[in-house]
């Protein structure tokens, strides 16, 4: 289906359905100028999430994992939500869109007026201590020039994130699957769908009756195997013009 037919298509699925939720990734943050994950230069290029992402690296070297954060929490603080968390915010508004599953840790769906965000990975806003359970705002730490510590018992503090061997937040974990259940809509927004369980929520959705659209630059593993449909393009400018044609089905 080529990208305006395309486009045409998913306002209509949207128009018509009962519950549409959106699961998102790095993609939808790219022009915002946070880089994502995978694809060429992104984050994993230039750090191996082994060493970098996985919980055990960060108890065994946290300053030297602290090295990465910075440059990831400094461009996060820097940027600021574009048309295509702006869009989604709005069919939340018109009342098309139930929720957010955002495996972003940026808070830019929020920023950009989203209410209902499932944060999946959780979230950079907070800090934690390992040791004792601290958890405090991250702005109230000056983590561009120093290691955060622990203002309770001194041990490096940790980005309120879930890293690679660490649960998913229990009630984000819960109520992701729920809106999956229930849903018979799925917006797969910006996410190359291959770290579980966030994988795994189009496919439920699927089991219980769904649609499945991607909206992406590329082809993921779900394409032609779970997704309906994809949407090939920046989400900056193909979710706005799906806005633009509900606007139009809505008669507004
Ligand atoms: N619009 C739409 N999609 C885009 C855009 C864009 N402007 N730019 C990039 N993409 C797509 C890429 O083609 C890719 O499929 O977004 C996807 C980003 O994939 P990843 O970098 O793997 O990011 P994500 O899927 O969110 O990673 C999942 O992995 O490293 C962990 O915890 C981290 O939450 C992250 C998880």
């Amino acid at each position: 289906m080529e990208q305006g037919e395309a486009i045409k298509q998913l306002a209509e699925d949207i128009f018509r359905s009962k519950k549409t939720i959106a699961l998102t990734g790095a993609g939808i943050s790219v022009e915002s100028g946070i880089p994502d994950f995978r694809s060429a230069g992104g984050l994993w290029s230039r750090y191996d999430p082994e060493e970098y992402a996985h919980i055990d690296g960060f108890r065994r070297e946290p300053v030297k994992i602290w090295n990465m954060l910075r440059e990831i929490i400094a461009v996060i603080e820097a940027a600021s939500p574009n048309a295509g968390h702006k869009a989604l915010a709005q069919l939340e508004e018109m009342g098309y869109l139930s929720s957010v599953i955002t495996q972003n840790v940026d808070g830019l769906h929020q920023a950009a007026g989203s209410r209902h965000v499932i944060e999946f990975h959780g979230t950079n806003r907070y800090l934690v201590c390992l040791r004792c359970g601290y958890r405090g705002e991250t702005k109230s730490f000056e983590t561009q020039s120093a290691v955060p510590y622990c203002p309770n018992c001194g041990a490096v503090l940790k980005p309120d994130v879930v890293f690679f061997g660490e649960p998913i937040p229990a009630d984000a974990m819960r109520e992701a699957f729920e809106e999956a259940r229930q849903a018979d809509l799925v917006l797969v927004v910006g996410t190359s769908a291959v770290v579980f369980p966030a994988s795994s929520i189009p496919s439920t959705a699927k089991e219980h009756g769904a649609k499945v659209v991607e909206v992406n630059l590329e082809e993921t593993p779900l394409t032609g195997a779970v997704s309906d449909y994809i949407i090939k393009g920046p989400a900056g400018e193909t979710l706005p013009e799906v806005v633009e044609r509900i606007h139009g089905l809505a008669g507004r």
